[in-house]
């Protein structure tokens, strides 16, 4: 069964498919409604959300559908200790498809193992974030015409921001982008993402601590908020938490038709004098967000039993029950997923749910 855990369980085709179908739904939206009427979704949210559940809704609803699930995980039998694989057999009785989103990484992985219907991972902790890349990836191509030989900075928390984790995977399918990476030490892109990501696949990648030196080489700004509900240390927070903001003065430095994307929410790494410029395409980015996801819907129902779009072969799984993840916040040490490894092309070996270096 296909499912969407992370941005790489698509092939670039598949994704490429999913990006030129939203493409046709704005253009011909009458031609979708009712198309997956009599069918349900189930939003199961343990984690809060605005755009991401909305737009899943409003994407279901547009395609004629239903939408049923929780928003607040309390109200739920998890408050009574039900695991995520429990709920989501009993969901899979009463919806198509589930789109999760959860604190916990690797979360929907795990759920997935079991799941009797695709699961969307909607966001898992720090970790992915594959349905906001697809809704970045459209973005870019409606702003720009084109995804390929982009230079795209990301500027903020790159250490917690798990759809600049996922973007920057599926970039890396697209030929010539260049990756520059605008944070302070505290907020740098994980390791497991420069090595196994961005130097596996000839990413270009630099590091740099201003916007400013590379404001005028960029296609697209990348911004993030930094994400305060990650930090374990509230003093490491507030030493971080205005690193970058953008306003006019800054803008001004870059090119003509350089697009800023943001995921949203924004807190002050934005300066609303920046809303109405023509490049500020974060609220395009938002509404993009509900035609990519009903394209989704529609392409995942489509692929389920189809053998011609399996989930990808992931290399075999290692048991070793003598190392753990270290990952508090890894599924392994919240439910009793079990201890499983894989190792990467340079032959580390890494959480199979979390993706943290074990060795
Ligand atoms: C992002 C998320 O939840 O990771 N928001 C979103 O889904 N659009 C970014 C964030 O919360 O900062």
């Amino acid at each position: 069964m296909k499912h969407l855990i992370d941005p790489m369980d698509l092939t670039k085709e598949e994704t490429d498919e999913i990006i030129s179908l939203a493409e046709d739904i704005i253009a011909h939206r009458e031609r979708y409604q009712g198309s997956m009427s009599h069918r349900k979704l189930a939003t199961l949210f343990y984690e809060p959300s605005t755009r991401t559940r909305l737009s899943f809704t409003s994407a279901m609803m547009e395609l004629g559908g239903s939408v049923l699930g929780f928003s607040d995980a309390k109200n739920s039998s998890v408050s009574k200790g039900e695991t995520v694989q429990d709920t989501v057999r009993v969901v899979g009785c009463f919806a198509e498809v589930i789109a999760m989103r959860h604190y916990i990484e690797g979360a929907q992985l795990y759920a997935s193992e079991v799941s009797p219907v695709p699961i969307i991972n909607a966001g898992d902790g720090s970790h992915s974030h594959p349905t906001q890349t697809l809704t970045d990836l459209l973005t870019i191509k409606r702003e720009l015409g084109r995804i390929d030989g982009i230079t795209i900075g990301f500027c903020g928390d790159l250490r917690f921001g798990r759809t600049v984790h996922s973007l920057i995977k599926a970039l890396s399918r697209y030929r010539n982008v260049e990756v520059i990476l605008i944070a302070p030490d505290a907020l740098k892109l994980p390791d497991y993402i420069k090595h196994d990501v961005c130097d596996k696949c000839g990413v270009k990648y630099r590091e740099v601590e201003t916007m400013e030196e590379v404001m005028p080489e960029l296609d697209v700004l990348y911004m993030t908020r930094v994400q305060k509900e990650r930090f374990l240390d509230e003093d490491e927070f507030d030493r971080v938490k205005d690193s970058f903001v953008l306003d006019a003065r800054r803008m001004a430095l870059a090119k003509k038709n350089m697009a800023v994307l943001h995921p949203l929410p924004r807190v002050n790494e934005i300066l609303t004098e920046v809303d109405s410029d023509p490049r500020a395409a974060y609220f395009r980015q938002v509404e993009n967000g509900k035609f990519v996801r009903e394209a989704l819907i529609l392409k995942l129902h489509e692929w389920k039993n189809d053998p011609a779009h399996p989930m990808p072969e992931h290399d075999r799984p290692v048991f070793d029950s003598s190392v753990r993840c270290t990952n508090s916040k890894c599924i392994c040490n919240n439910e009793h997923a079990p201890y499983k490894f894989h190792y990467t092309d340079g032959g580390q070996l890494r959480c199979w749910y979390c993706d943290s270096k074990v060795r």
